[in-house]
């Protein structure tokens, strides 16, 4: 081997070596704090690699799988453009109306099948579990891209980095999460996660119907992390660090008449957000129906759109990291 100012200048660990080589990502329960800090770091060289070159060869040769029975924007293309920005390649599946899955083929099969073809397989379904049964069945490893109303946990890993670029820290935080608690995944893996720091307090604003699922406030109060519910903004707005925005989910309504009453319960304007800090900032997984006004998108607060570019650099990230080479 050359000495090693010779060597190329490579920002990547090397093959297999990895904690993460071939493990699946099912849960942020699998994330501890050191991992969190191995991931993040991972991602802050992604982003810089990706301002300096654009698109380079980590993963050349490998196979991505993404597999979407429920609609999706940001999380496939930036799955998608995680893989090709690393070199790889993908196949896509979002329209299941056409693959076999309209034929009856059940989720152990698709997922056999799609082992056969790629090096991973990115997951969403509209099951709480489903991802834990993919990898069950899977001989390649699994990301769980929401199932249901259980978890999302890339999600949380990428609004968890937008505060740590953001907010230069993740300890002694504020953070309020608003909308509907109850069927929003992403508000249920980031609470989780947010339990790992300290000095983390929790808000949940929301109409009572649609709070924050018990088994997950006992979780986070297994870390000590207090936590208040509330159903007025107002009343946590002013000491607010991180405000996190959700969507009413529609789509896990059984009656349309429930959805209605709740739809638009909260609507953040440029005028909501006088009451705010002027260092806090305004996140929102999106899509966004109503639940924040444009008039406030300008705002330098207003940290959503830069949190979807966050998701890219924390997707590639989680790619190196189980493909194995981070
Ligand atoms: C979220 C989801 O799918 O849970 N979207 C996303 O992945 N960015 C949030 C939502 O659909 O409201």
């Amino acid at each position: 081997m050359p000495p090693k100012h010779q060597r190329p200048y490579l920002p990547f660990g090397d093959l297999k070596t990895a904690p993460w080589y071939g493990k699946n990502i099912l849960s942020v329960g699998q994330f501890g704090r050191s991992d969190l800090e191995y991931c993040f770091s991972v991602a802050h060289e992604m982003r810089i690699m990706v301002e300096r070159v654009g698109t380079f060869d980590l993963l050349k040769g490998k196979i991505l799988a993404n597999l979407f029975y429920e609609p999706s924007t940001r999380t496939q293309a930036s799955f998608m453009a995680a893989m090709q920005r690393l070199g790889g390649a993908v196949i896509p599946i979002s329209e299941v109306h056409y693959s076999s899955v309209a034929k009856g083929e059940s989720l152990p099969d698709t997922v056999r099948t799609l082992g056969c073809y790629a090096d991973v397989i990115v997951i969403r379904h509209p099951e709480v579990g489903s991802a834990a049964l993919a990898a069950q069945h899977a001989q390649k490893p699994v990301i769980n891209a929401g199932d249901g109303v259980g978890e999302h946990p890339t999600q949380a890993l990428l609004d968890t980095f937008t505060i740590r670029e953001e907010l230069r820290r993740l300890d002694n935080l504020n953070v309020t999460m608003l909308g509907d608690l109850k069927f929003g995944r992403t508000v249920h893996s980031l609470a989780r996660l947010l339990a790992r720091f300290s000095g983390i307090r929790l808000n949940y604003v929301s109409p009572e119907e649609l709070g924050m699922p018990r088994d997950v406030m006992d979780e986070v109060s297994a870390g000590k992390i207090p936590q208040r519910v509330e159903t007025r903004l107002d009343d946590v707005l002013p000491e607010t660090d991180v405000l996190y925005v959700t969507r009413v989910q529609k789509e896990r309504f059984e009656k349309a008449a429930d959805y209605e009453k709740v739809k638009d319960a909260y609507v953040i304007t440029a005028e909501t957000m006088k009451a705010a800090r002027k260092d806090m900032i305004v996140m929102h997984p999106l899509p966004r129906v109503n639940e924040i006004s444009m008039d406030f998108d300008s705002d330098p607060r207003a940290a959503y759109f830069r949190q979807m570019e966050y998701g890219l650099y924390v997707r590639m990230a989680l790619l190196a990291m189980v493909l194995g080479k981070a």
